[in-house]
């Protein structure tokens, strides 16, 4: 386990949409959601808070966001104190979700859960959501399943303890409860449009986590053909 990990490279570069597909890819995949002005939503894992606070500038629904690193906590209250969006905030695990059973209508959750325990957010995910609701996911895939070397090589960077395949989603989403599920989108990462990182304050980062960027960087050459995403959609019975 790395002192200086990914989610703090992240979080000190405060990349807005960091997951695969970026903020395209968020505004096209929310349209599949049944978002109305009614709408309780749970952001899992808001990180800089971009997603929640276009949820609200753009549907004007009820949102409650989640975190567990506090740099990133910090980041969206930024943004949402700036903005003026009424968001509440949590620091919290996915793993252990501080709601009641049955609290909301839709979970979003955009490269979160593969740095949990899977199945344990999942459970969660379910408990929390109404009968009926919808859990929105952005989850990160390998194309083909991985050697062990190349497997510790992602693990090292990215601080997770598996990249799963598509096959293995969706068997976590069946063990967690999700039985009624679809695939809308899957591509290779590399493959995926995302912001320009010019403008990014690299001097913020310590040597370790410069050190990590170009890791990360090397990761996603070399790894350009296996590593994919999916935006699953799945429904609570
Ligand atoms: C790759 S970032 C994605 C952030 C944001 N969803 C986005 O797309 O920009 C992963 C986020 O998940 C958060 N995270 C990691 N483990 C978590 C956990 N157990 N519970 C809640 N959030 C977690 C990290 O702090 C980070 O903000």
């Amino acid at each position: 386990m790395r002192k200086f990990s990914y989610i703090d490279l992240i979080a000190t570069l405060n990349i807005e949409d960091a997951h695969p597909g970026g903020f395209d890819l968020t505004k096209k995949t929310l349209r599949f959601l049944p978002l109305k002005s009614d709408s309780q939503v749970l952001e899992v894992g808001c990180g800089s808070g971009k997603t929640a606070s276009y949820l609200y500038e753009s549907f004007n629904c009820s949102i409650t966001t989640i975190d567990i690193n506090s740099r990133m906590l910090a980041n969206a209250r930024k943004r949402f104190n700036k903005k003026k969006i009424p968001v509440t905030l949590h620091q919290a695990s996915a793993e252990n979700l501080p709601f009641k059973d049955n609290s909301f209508d839709i979970i979003i959750s955009e490269s979160v859960t593969s740095f949990t325990n899977v199945d344990k957010s999942l459970h969660e995910y379910v408990r929390v959501l109404k009968k009926g609701g919808y859990f929105l996911a952005i989850e990160m895939t390998s194309e083909r399943p991985l050697t062990l070397k190349e497997e510790s090589e992602i693990k090292d960077v990215y601080g997770i303890s598996k990249v799963k395949t598509v096959r293995e989603w969706e068997q976590a989403l069946i063990k967690g409860g999700f039985r009624d599920y679809k695939i809308l989108k899957g591509n290779t990462i590399m493959n995926t449009s995302t912001n320009s990182i010019d403008s990014l304050p690299f001097q913020k980062l310590p040597p370790e986590g410069i050190e990590l960027l170009h890791r990360f960087q090397e990761i996603l050459i070399r790894y350009k053909d296996v590593l994919g995403y999916r935006v699953f959609l799945c429904r609570k019975r």
